[in-house]
């Protein structure tokens, strides 16, 4: 499968934006995620729609929006007009039943609907959704802040979902967000991950050396398996 690069701009220097992401577009960056916390769901802040609409504009990349906000399914509308071409929510932002309407509302304006797991919740949780989403980003930290280390449990959850999407005939994409680096990414690679968000990872450092570096992993990867 083709595996995926997704630099986490939440770890970017917002000074600089655009080059930011014009570094990691140059690179081989194969879409930018966006993290989007409201204070309430996650206990921190980060940016919103109106930076998301001006990422749009000056990058062809496809924007990566992981929600974590309460209530993700009144933004949709703007999401869409902000350019965003993935939309990840997390299931227990919302009443349980929310869940399907999102995933249609998304799917309806033509975006990509995702569901997120916490670092909690098993992967037999996105077992009613499996046919209707278009990805799945299984969280490796606890959502709400970058630089947090890789938790080991992940790679098992990891392993479940692949094995949820095959027994279902599906090459669904596996999305892992937190604590990736370029020592460990093989782990969650061999456990069936195909869309690796990193942000310190990136943006910590040359931007455009660390996902070349990642996008270069890539290509080896694929070929040898
Ligand atoms: C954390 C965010 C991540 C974060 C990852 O809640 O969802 O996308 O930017 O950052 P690193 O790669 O530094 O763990
Ligand atoms: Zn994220």
């Amino acid at each position: 499968m083709k595996i995926r690069i997704a630099p986490s701009l939440l770890a970017a220097d917002f000074t600089r934006l655009a080059e930011e992401v014009h570094r990691a577009e140059r690179a081989g960056a194969d879409m930018l995620h966006c993290d989007v916390m409201d204070g309430v769901y996650v206990p921190n802040i980060s940016f919103g729609f109106p930076v998301i609409r001006q990422i749009s504009k000056i990058t062809p990349l496809p924007l990566d929006v992981h929600m974590m906000t309460s209530c993700p399914r009144k933004y949709i509308d703007v999401l869409r007009d902000a350019g965003a071409l993935i939309v990840t929510v997390h299931s227990d932002a919302m009443a349980p039943d929310e869940v399907k309407e999102t995933i249609r509302a998304i799917r309806d304006t033509g975006m990509v609907a995702a569901l997120a797991l916490r670092p909690a919740c098993p992967a037999e949780e996105i077992l009613p959704y499996v046919p209707d989403i278009g990805m799945v980003l299984v969280m490796t930290v606890e959502p709400g802040f970058g630089g947090q280390k890789y938790i080991p449990a992940s790679t098992r959850r990891i392993a479940e979902a692949r094995r949820m999407f095959t027994d279902y005939g599906l090459d669904t994409d596996i999305e892992v967000d937190g604590g990736i680096k370029r020592d460990n990414v093989d782990i969650v690679l061999n456990a069936g991950a195909t869309v690796i968000v990193a942000g310190s990872a990136v943006y910590s450092g040359d931007v455009y050396e660390n996902t070349k570096a990642f996008a270069d992993h890539f290509k080896e990867w694929e070929a040898a398996h």
